[in-house]
């Protein structure tokens, strides 16, 4: 693996592979990598013939208050990991190529970033559409692959790339879950023990107003009892949201029909402790 810090080295290195014909496939990541990013890398490794990991642990896309500063940081363990996974390019830049004269032009992210965790975090949306797409720019993939794990902003970047007619190919990967179905996420690693237990409550409820909703429970009903059932498992947590949208617009659905699988995504937010997690699954 050839781990490259500046846009001219990696832009060199890829025109040659361009050269010779190859399928470039790109996975955006700000490290602290764990088996979910390890699983959209193996599906690089499998679609694409050259695959470059980027760990860039993006200013722009977190608020005033945010954990920018405590953000896990640890690119030798996660060169490590890439190394195993066989990864022939890590793109780690410094703030200073990313942005060299500050975020001043920016993507607007459009409508499906106005609810959710577009309203909770403002700028956030923005701010990963802006290092997404730049980043798209230096690598100029094939294809790019994101987690559903961050089911919004994959919508968002899917309209972004089709918007501006980028092109490149977005691949959607499963959610990687621990054994009792907490998503995996970087940030998991801010709970304590006794929170850890209760951040299981997330995925719980969304299984509990799925299995409502496809038994034929009207949806604000399903929506009311999942939020005595996030309480239940999470006593401590606080619910932020809990809602069921249409999976490619995020807008919000009225009454579930089940048109075909997956067309309707359950999405859940909360924080334990200090620390805000989302989650969801499509029925
Ligand atoms: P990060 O949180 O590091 O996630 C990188 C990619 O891994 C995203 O596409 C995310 O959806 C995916 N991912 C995270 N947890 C996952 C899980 N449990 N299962 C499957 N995939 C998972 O998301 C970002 O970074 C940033 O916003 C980024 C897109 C890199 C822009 O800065």
């Amino acid at each position: 693996m050839r781990t490259i810090a500046t846009i001219t080295e990696l832009r060199s290195a890829l025109a040659l592979l361009r050269e010779q014909g190859k399928r470039v496939g790109f996975v955006p990541t700000m490290g602290a990598l764990h088996e979910g990013h390890r699983s959209l890398v193996r599906l690089s490794k499998q679609q694409a013939d050259v695959t470059v990991v980027s760990i860039f642990v993006n200013p722009a896309q977190f608020g005033p208050a945010e954990d920018f500063d405590r953000y896990p940081r640890m690119l030798e363990t996660d060169a490590g990991i890439l190394i195993e996974e066989e990864v022939e390019f890590l793109f780690a830049p410094a703030v200073d190529q990313i942005y060299p004269h500050g975020h001043d032009t920016r993507i607007y992210a459009g409508s499906i970033a106005s609810r959710y965790e577009g309203a909770r975090r403002p700028g956030h949306f923005d701010g990963v559409a802006t290092v997404v797409s730049i980043l798209f720019n230096i690598v100029q993939p094939q294809i790019a692959f994101f987690g559903q794990k961050d089911a919004q902003q994959l919508s968002v970047i899917r309209r972004m790339a089709g918007d501006l007619a980028i092109p490149v190919e977005i691949i959607a990967g499963p959610t990687i879950r621990e054994a009792d179905g907490l998503a995996m996420s970087s940030r998991n690693s801010y709970l304590s023990n006794a929170e850890r237990m209760e951040a299981v409550g997330l995925f719980q409820t969304l299984i509990f107003v799925g299995e409502l909703l496809l038994a034929g429970h009207p949806l604000e009903a399903a929506k009311l009892a999942g939020m005595d059932e996030f309480s239940r498992f999470a006593p401590h947590g606080m619910l932020d949201y809990l809602d069921i949208v249409h999976s490619e617009t995020f807008q919000p659905m009225t009454s579930f029909e089940r048109l075909e699988p997956g067309s309707t995504t359950i999405i859940i937010a909360a924080t334990i402790g200090t620390t805000r997690l989302i989650d969801n699954i499509q029925v």
